[in-house]
C-alpha cells in the first residue's frame, strides 16, 4: 500500500497539529448532567503508514461541564517508541511491549485512563491527554493487552486477554476493582490468530478463535491472513472456575472484530457480534460486516447462527452499565447512519446525517445519550454530536470543534 492508501485520504487523513481550545461553540443545548470527558482514540500517522491499523495513536477529547463544552484537545500518545526511546524488537530478538502505537481505544478503570492497542502494554494518560507512561499492573502484566477489555458492572473487575504470535498464543487476565492483576492464565489454542475482541457474561468469558492467522510474509501491511484450513471456534470459560478448561464450539468460518454484548439464558449463552464472512483472504475482496446473533447451547454443544440485519455496520456499543446482561438496545455505525437495534422486540431506529457528514463510533453516556464525532467533508471540520438514544431524530447538541477529527476507532465517556 502506498501514500495514497484510503486510510491517508478524506475522512481518514491524519491531522498534523495538536490543538487546545476552550469554551467551544454549541448548537442546541448540552444536557447539564452530561458532565465528564469524551475521549476517543485512533491512528494518526506522522509520516504515512502501511495500513490503517498502523498509525500512531492520537486521542481527541472534549470536556463537557454543566451544559458547556469546556475544552477540546487532541494529543498523540507519547509512547517510548513514538519518542524514539525504544524500538519494538530489541537486539536480542525479544519484543519491547512498551514500544506501542497506542491507537485503538481509551478506557478508564480503577482511577487510571489507559490508551490501548492489542500488540503492546497499555499507556496511561491523563484526562487532559498528557502521557504518563506504560502501565504493566505493577509489573504483573507480561503479555500485550487487548484494546477491548470488559468491565464487569457487577464486580468492577476488568477482564481482558493478550495474544501473541509466539506461544503462549493466548493469555486470559483479570484485574480486580482496585486495578490489581489477580489472575493470568494461558488458554490453549491451535495457532496464533488475530484476536481483537471477546465478551463476558455474568458467568462466563467467551473467546473468539477465528481463521485470521499470523503470517509474517503477508504483504498488505498487517502480518495476518485468512487461513481456510483453520477452524473457527467460540471458547467458553467459567468465571467461577477460571483456571479450568475452556470448552470450544465450532462456528461457520468468519471474522469478528467486535462483539456488541453477550448474556446468559439458562443453558445458553447469547452473543451479538458484527460478523464478516471472511477477512484478508488472498484473491477475495473483504465482504461487508453485519449484525449476527450466536446462541451457544452448552447442553448440546451446538451454536445457532442468525443474521439480524443486512445493513453493513461496525462499532457496536451498548450502555456499558448493562454489559453481560440481556440488554435491549444495541447501537452501531452504518456508514452515514447511527442505528439503534431493539434486540428484544426486533426492529430499529436510525439517524442519518446530512450529506458529507460521517459519524464514528457512538458511545453511550447515561442516562440516555449517544456521543460521536462527526466529520464534515464539506467544511473540513468535525463536531461532537449528542443524540438522545431514545429519540434519534434531531441531535440535542452539536459541539463545534476547531479542527478535523479523522475517522478513528474507539472511545469512552468518563463521567465526573
Ligand atoms: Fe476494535
Amino acid at each position: 500500500m502506498t501514500e495514497t492508501g484510503f486510510h491517508l485520504r478524506g475522512v481518514y487523513a491524519p491531522v498534523t497539529e495538536e490543538r487546545t481550545a476552550f469554551d467551544l461553540p454549541v448548537t442546541g443545548a448540552l444536557p447539564p448532567e452530561l458532565t465528564g470527558w469524551y475521549l476517543r482514540n485512533g491512528p494518526n500517522p506522522r509520516s504515512g503508514s502501511a495500513h490503517w491499523f498502523l498509525g500512531e495513536g492520537m486521542i481527541h477529547g472534549v470536556r463537557l461541564e454543566k451544559g458547556r463544552a469546556a475544552w477540546y484537545r487532541n494529543r498523540w500518545v507519547r509512547t517510548r517508541s513514538f519518542t524514539g526511546e525504544t524500538t519494538r524488537v530489541r537486539e536480542d530478538g525479544s519484543v519491547d511491549l512498551t514500544a506501542s502505537l497506542a491507537n485503538t481505544h481509551v478506557i478508564h478503570h480503577a482511577g487510571r485512563t489507559l490508551a490501548l492497542v492489542e500488540s503492546s502494554l497499555p499507556y496511561e494518560v491523563t484526562r487532559e491527554l498528557d502521557t504518563v507512561g506504560p502501565y504493566d499492573f505493577d509489573g504483573a502484566l507480561r503479555t500485550p493487552m487487548t484494546a477491548h477489555p470488559k468491565l464487569c458492572p457487577e464486580t468492577g473487575e476488568l477482564h481482558f486477554f493478550g495474544y501473541s504470535p509466539r506461544p503462549p498464543y493466548l493469555t486470559y487476565h483479570r484485574a480486580n476493582a482496585r486495578g490489581e492483576l489477580e489472575l493470568s492464565r494461558p488458554v490453549d489454542v491451535p495457532g496464533p490468530t488475530m484476536m481483537h475482541d471477546f465478551t463476558l457474561t455474568s458467568r462466563h468469558v467467551v473467546f473468539l478463535d477465528l481463521p485470521v492467522v499470523f503470517d509474517p510474509s503477508a504483504t498488505a501491511g498487517m502480518p495476518y491472513h485468512w487461513d481456510p484450513g483453520y477452524a473457527a471456534r467460540i471458547g467458553v470459560l467459567s468465571r467461577l472456575g477460571p483456571h479450568g478448561p475452556v470448552r470450544w464450539f465450532p462456528v461457520d468460518p468468519c471474522y469478528v472484530f467486535h462483539t456488541l454484548n453477550a448474556h446468559e439464558a439458562g443453558d445458553r449463552i447469547v452473543l451479538y457480534v458484527v460478523r464478516y464472512p471472511h477477512l484478508w483472504w488472498a484473491g477475495h475482496e473483504d465482504a461487508p460486516s453485519t449484525l449476527w446473533r450466536w446462541t451457544v447451547d452448552l447442553a448440546t454443544g451446538t451454536v445457532t447462527e442468525d443474521q439480524l440485519d443486512d445493513r453493513p455496520c461496525e462499532f457496536p456499543r451498548i450502555d456499558d452499565r448493562l454489559a453481560g446482561q440481556d440488554v435491549r438496545y444495541g447501537h452501531v455505525t452504518a456508514g452515514d447512519t447511527l442505528v439503534r437495534y431493539d434486540l428484544h422486540a426486533g426492529g430499529s431506529q436510525a439517524h442519518t446525517f446530512a450529506a458529507g457528514r460521517i459519524p464514528g463510533e457512538a458511545v453511550f453516556a447515561p442516562p440516555n445519550w449517544l456521543l460521536t464525532y462527526v466529520h464534515d467533508e464539506t467544511r473540513g471540520t468535525s463536531d461532537l454530536v449528542i443524540l438522545d438514544a431514545t429519540d434519534l431524530r434531531t441531535p440535542v447538541a452539536t459541539v463545534h470543534l476547531p479542527g478535523r477529527v479523522p475517522a478513528g476507532f474507539h472511545g469512552s465517556w468518563i463521567a465526573g
